[in-house]
Protein backbone atom coordinates (compact mmCIF):
# COMPACT_ATOMS: atom_id res chain seq x y z
CA UNK A 1 0.00 0.00 0.00
CA UNK A 2 1.40 3.01 -0.86
CA UNK A 3 2.05 6.15 1.82
CA UNK A 4 0.44 9.47 1.62
CA UNK A 5 2.06 11.35 4.66
CA UNK A 6 5.55 11.36 6.45
CA UNK A 7 9.16 11.20 5.16
CA UNK A 8 11.46 8.48 4.81
CA UNK A 9 15.46 9.02 5.82
CA UNK A 10 18.09 8.16 3.49
CA UNK A 11 18.39 4.55 4.92
CA UNK A 12 14.66 4.30 4.09
CA UNK A 13 13.41 4.06 7.19
CA UNK A 14 9.66 5.80 7.24
CA UNK A 15 9.24 8.58 9.70
CA UNK A 16 5.60 8.41 10.86
CA UNK A 17 2.95 10.89 12.15
CA UNK A 18 1.59 11.61 15.49
CA UNK A 19 -1.62 10.60 15.17
CA UNK A 20 -0.15 7.05 13.24
CA UNK A 21 0.60 5.69 16.67
CA UNK A 22 -3.04 5.23 17.48
CA UNK A 23 -3.93 2.93 14.84
CA UNK A 24 -0.27 0.78 15.81
CA UNK A 25 -1.34 0.94 19.25
CA UNK A 26 -4.59 -0.73 18.45
CA UNK A 27 -3.16 -3.80 16.13
CA UNK A 28 -0.25 -4.28 18.88
CA UNK A 29 -3.18 -4.31 21.66
CA UNK A 30 -5.00 -7.02 19.67
CA UNK A 31 -1.85 -9.16 19.11
CA UNK A 32 -0.56 -8.92 22.37
CA UNK A 33 -4.41 -9.81 23.69
CA UNK A 34 -4.82 -12.69 21.37
CA UNK A 35 -1.12 -14.15 23.23
CA UNK A 36 -2.49 -13.44 26.54
CA UNK A 37 -5.75 -15.80 25.84
CA UNK A 38 -3.44 -19.16 24.92
CA UNK A 39 -1.83 -19.06 28.12
CA UNK A 40 -4.16 -21.58 29.66
CA UNK A 41 -3.98 -23.67 26.72
CA UNK A 42 -0.37 -24.33 26.47
CA UNK A 43 -0.45 -27.75 28.79
CA UNK A 44 1.61 -30.55 27.97
CA UNK A 45 -1.03 -33.08 25.62
CA UNK A 46 -1.81 -30.09 23.48
CA UNK A 47 -1.05 -29.91 19.72
CA UNK A 48 0.71 -26.79 18.34
CA UNK A 49 -2.12 -26.73 15.67
CA UNK A 50 -4.67 -26.54 18.04
CA UNK A 51 -3.32 -23.09 19.63
CA UNK A 52 -2.92 -22.26 15.96
CA UNK A 53 -6.17 -22.59 14.91
CA UNK A 54 -7.41 -20.95 18.08
CA UNK A 55 -5.72 -17.90 17.22
CA UNK A 56 -6.74 -17.88 13.52
CA UNK A 57 -10.29 -18.04 14.81
CA UNK A 58 -9.89 -15.55 17.01
CA UNK A 59 -8.26 -12.53 14.36
CA UNK A 60 -11.24 -13.60 11.87
CA UNK A 61 -13.43 -13.08 15.28
CA UNK A 62 -11.79 -9.79 15.97
CA UNK A 63 -12.41 -8.55 12.38
CA UNK A 64 -8.41 -8.25 12.08
CA UNK A 65 -6.02 -10.10 9.75
CA UNK A 66 -3.75 -12.66 9.39
CA UNK A 67 0.13 -11.02 8.19
CA UNK A 68 1.31 -14.49 8.17
CA UNK A 69 -1.45 -16.33 6.41
CA UNK A 70 -0.27 -16.27 2.60
CA UNK A 71 3.00 -14.55 3.56
CA UNK A 72 5.83 -16.00 0.89
CA UNK A 73 3.37 -18.97 1.16
CA UNK A 74 3.03 -19.40 4.57
CA UNK A 75 -0.30 -20.99 5.93
CA UNK A 76 -0.94 -20.49 9.47
CA UNK A 77 -2.08 -17.39 11.64
CA UNK A 78 1.12 -18.15 14.03
CA UNK A 79 4.42 -19.75 14.04
CA UNK A 80 5.24 -22.03 17.22
CA UNK A 81 8.87 -22.62 17.82
CA UNK A 82 9.42 -25.12 20.47
CA UNK A 83 12.88 -25.91 22.07
CA UNK A 84 15.89 -25.94 20.09
CA UNK A 85 13.33 -24.73 17.27
CA UNK A 86 14.63 -20.64 16.76
CA UNK A 87 11.69 -19.46 14.42
CA UNK A 88 9.23 -20.11 12.10
CA UNK A 89 8.17 -23.45 13.26
CA UNK A 90 5.22 -24.38 11.77
CA UNK A 91 2.10 -25.81 13.98
CA UNK A 92 1.21 -29.61 13.41
CA UNK A 93 -0.18 -32.35 14.94
CA UNK A 94 3.20 -32.51 17.39
CA UNK A 95 2.11 -32.63 21.69
CA UNK A 96 3.54 -30.57 24.01
CA UNK A 97 5.67 -32.38 26.16
CA UNK A 98 5.82 -31.39 29.96
CA UNK A 99 8.72 -29.12 30.62
CA UNK A 100 9.31 -27.95 26.65
CA UNK A 101 9.42 -23.83 25.49
CA UNK A 102 7.24 -22.52 23.19
CA UNK A 103 7.51 -19.32 21.63
CA UNK A 104 4.10 -18.13 19.87
CA UNK A 105 4.84 -15.14 17.34
CA UNK A 106 1.69 -13.69 15.68
CA UNK A 107 1.26 -10.66 13.57
CA UNK A 108 -2.20 -8.94 13.02
CA UNK A 109 -3.33 -6.49 10.82
CA UNK A 110 -5.92 -3.87 12.01
CA UNK A 111 -7.33 -0.66 9.94
CA UNK A 112 -4.13 -1.52 7.78
CA UNK A 113 -1.41 -0.90 10.79
CA UNK A 114 0.56 -4.29 11.70
CA UNK A 115 1.02 -5.30 15.15
CA UNK A 116 3.99 -8.20 15.61
CA UNK A 117 4.49 -9.44 18.36
CA UNK A 118 6.20 -12.90 20.25
CA UNK A 119 6.52 -14.55 23.44
CA UNK A 120 7.56 -17.35 25.40
CA UNK A 121 5.09 -20.41 27.08
CA UNK A 122 5.88 -23.20 28.92
CA UNK A 123 4.17 -26.66 28.89
CA UNK A 124 3.90 -27.89 32.39
CA UNK A 125 7.17 -27.03 34.44
CA UNK A 126 10.64 -25.80 32.75
CA UNK A 127 14.25 -26.85 33.60
CA UNK A 128 16.53 -24.35 35.68
CA UNK A 129 17.90 -23.72 32.68
CA UNK A 130 15.16 -22.91 30.35
CA UNK A 131 13.85 -20.73 32.71
CA UNK A 132 17.07 -19.16 33.53
CA UNK A 133 17.10 -18.87 29.05
CA UNK A 134 13.41 -17.34 28.87
CA UNK A 135 14.75 -14.55 31.83
CA UNK A 136 17.74 -13.71 30.29
CA UNK A 137 16.14 -13.47 26.69
CA UNK A 138 13.13 -11.22 28.25
CA UNK A 139 15.27 -8.97 29.87
CA UNK A 140 17.65 -8.59 26.79
CA UNK A 141 14.97 -7.35 24.86
CA UNK A 142 14.07 -5.04 27.94
CA UNK A 143 17.55 -3.58 27.54
CA UNK A 144 17.62 -2.89 23.58
CA UNK A 145 14.18 -1.15 23.91
CA UNK A 146 15.78 1.09 26.88
CA UNK A 147 18.52 2.11 24.18
CA UNK A 148 15.69 3.58 22.11
CA UNK A 149 15.44 7.12 22.03
CA UNK A 150 16.04 9.55 19.59
CA UNK A 151 19.88 10.48 19.18
CA UNK A 152 20.74 7.08 20.01
CA UNK A 153 21.80 4.45 16.73
CA UNK A 154 20.32 0.76 16.22
CA UNK A 155 23.72 -0.18 16.81
CA UNK A 156 23.36 1.00 20.45
CA UNK A 157 19.95 -1.41 21.01
CA UNK A 158 22.09 -4.35 19.15
CA UNK A 159 24.89 -3.27 21.66
CA UNK A 160 22.79 -3.46 24.64
CA UNK A 161 21.04 -6.85 23.86
CA UNK A 162 24.52 -8.72 23.07
CA UNK A 163 26.16 -7.61 25.38
CA UNK A 164 23.50 -8.83 28.28
CA UNK A 165 23.09 -12.09 26.93
CA UNK A 166 27.05 -12.59 26.30
CA UNK A 167 27.56 -11.50 29.64
CA UNK A 168 24.97 -14.35 30.64
CA UNK A 169 27.49 -16.80 28.69
CA UNK A 170 24.04 -17.38 25.99
CA UNK A 171 24.47 -16.26 22.50
CA UNK A 172 22.41 -14.34 20.11
CA UNK A 173 21.04 -15.85 17.00
CA UNK A 174 22.49 -13.69 13.83
CA UNK A 175 20.82 -14.81 11.02
CA UNK A 176 17.17 -13.21 11.75
CA UNK A 177 16.87 -9.60 13.12
CA UNK A 178 13.69 -7.29 14.08
CA UNK A 179 12.43 -5.14 11.26
CA UNK A 180 10.77 -1.60 10.45
CA UNK A 181 6.93 -1.75 10.52
CA UNK A 182 3.69 0.16 9.98
CA UNK A 183 1.18 -0.22 7.20
CA UNK A 184 3.78 -2.82 5.69
CA UNK A 185 4.95 -6.18 7.60
CA UNK A 186 8.92 -5.87 6.90
CA UNK A 187 10.05 -2.62 5.91
CA UNK A 188 14.01 -0.92 6.83
CA UNK A 189 15.90 -0.91 8.63
CA UNK A 190 16.99 -4.61 9.46
CA UNK A 191 17.39 -4.52 13.26
CA UNK A 192 20.11 -6.15 14.45
CA UNK A 193 20.33 -7.78 17.42
CA UNK A 194 24.13 -7.42 18.19
CA UNK A 195 26.53 -4.80 17.55
CA UNK A 196 28.49 -1.64 18.40
CA UNK A 197 27.65 1.38 19.86
CA UNK A 198 27.14 4.83 17.71
CA UNK A 199 26.88 2.46 14.29
CA UNK A 200 24.06 2.31 12.04
CA UNK A 201 21.01 4.69 11.46
CA UNK A 202 20.14 7.40 13.93
CA UNK A 203 16.92 6.75 15.71
CA UNK A 204 13.85 9.74 15.08
CA UNK A 205 10.76 9.97 16.45
CA UNK A 206 8.37 8.61 14.80
CA UNK A 207 9.56 5.34 13.50
CA UNK A 208 8.47 2.11 14.21
CA UNK A 209 10.00 -0.95 14.19
CA UNK A 210 10.49 -4.66 16.13
CA UNK A 211 13.04 -5.67 18.12
CA UNK A 212 12.52 -9.38 18.75
CA UNK A 213 16.04 -11.58 19.68
CA UNK A 214 16.73 -15.18 19.76
CA UNK A 215 19.30 -16.22 22.24
CA UNK A 216 20.52 -19.46 22.15
CA UNK A 217 22.09 -21.90 25.29
CA UNK A 218 24.52 -23.06 22.66
CA UNK A 219 25.98 -21.09 20.06
CA UNK A 220 24.39 -18.62 17.93
CA UNK A 221 24.45 -21.15 14.19
CA UNK A 222 21.01 -21.85 12.81
CA UNK A 223 19.95 -23.95 9.61
CA UNK A 224 16.55 -23.92 8.06
CA UNK A 225 15.12 -27.18 7.81
CA UNK A 226 13.67 -28.88 4.67
CA UNK A 227 10.34 -27.41 5.37
CA UNK A 228 11.87 -23.96 4.17
CA UNK A 229 10.86 -22.38 7.42
CA UNK A 230 11.71 -24.17 10.69
CA UNK A 231 14.65 -22.60 11.72
CA UNK A 232 16.91 -24.57 14.39
CA UNK A 233 19.37 -24.45 16.16
CA UNK A 234 22.47 -26.01 14.64
CA UNK A 235 24.01 -27.63 18.20
CA UNK A 236 20.22 -28.62 19.09
CA UNK A 237 20.45 -26.54 21.86
CA UNK A 238 17.35 -24.58 23.31
CA UNK A 239 16.19 -21.04 21.93
CA UNK A 240 14.16 -18.41 23.24
CA UNK A 241 12.67 -15.19 21.76
CA UNK A 242 10.75 -12.22 22.89
CA UNK A 243 9.28 -9.76 20.35
CA UNK A 244 7.63 -6.18 20.71
CA UNK A 245 6.42 -3.64 18.38
CA UNK A 246 7.48 -0.29 19.69
CA UNK A 247 7.80 3.29 18.23
CA UNK A 248 9.97 6.01 18.98
CA UNK A 249 8.99 9.14 20.91
CA UNK A 250 10.04 11.99 22.25
CA UNK A 251 11.30 10.42 25.22
CA UNK A 252 12.19 6.81 24.68
CA UNK A 253 9.65 4.39 23.43
CA UNK A 254 5.87 3.35 23.26
CA UNK A 255 5.51 -0.39 23.29
CA UNK A 256 2.70 -1.07 21.01
CA UNK A 257 2.28 -5.38 22.16
CA UNK A 258 2.34 -4.40 26.07
CA UNK A 259 0.66 -7.48 27.46
CA UNK A 260 -2.95 -6.69 28.69
CA UNK A 261 -3.20 -8.99 31.87
CA UNK A 262 0.45 -8.19 32.53
CA UNK A 263 1.16 -11.71 31.85
CA UNK A 264 4.26 -11.07 28.62
CA UNK A 265 6.69 -13.18 30.49
CA UNK A 266 5.68 -17.33 32.02
CA UNK A 267 7.20 -17.46 35.55
CA UNK A 268 5.61 -14.37 35.90
CA UNK A 269 2.79 -16.94 37.03
CA UNK A 270 2.48 -18.33 40.08
N1 LIG B 1 6.23 -12.64 12.79
C1 LIG B 1 7.51 -12.96 12.21
C2 LIG B 1 8.39 -11.78 12.48
O1 LIG B 1 8.58 -11.49 13.61
C3 LIG B 1 7.42 -13.27 10.76
C4 LIG B 1 6.74 -14.54 10.47
S1 LIG B 1 6.60 -14.75 8.80
C5 LIG B 1 5.90 -16.26 8.67
O2 LIG B 1 8.86 -11.07 11.63
F1 LIG B 1 5.57 -16.36 7.44
F2 LIG B 1 6.76 -17.17 9.06
F3 LIG B 1 4.85 -16.33 9.45
CO1 LIG C 1 8.77 -9.41 13.60
CO1 LIG D 1 6.86 -11.80 14.86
Amino acid sequence: MKEKRGRVTRDGIRIHEPEDFAGMHKAGRLAAQLLDEVIPMVKPGVRTGELDAYITRRVEEEGAISATIGYRGYQHGSCISVNHVVCHGIPGDKRLKDGDILNIDITVIVDGWYGDTSRMYVAGRPSRKAERLMQVTHDALMKGIEAVKPGNTFGDIGHAIQAYVEAHRMSVVRDFCGHGLGRVFHAPPNVLHYGRPGTGPMLEEGMFFTIEPMVNLGGPETKVLADGWTAVTRDRSLSAQYEHSIGVTAEGAEIFTLSPAGKFHPTWEA
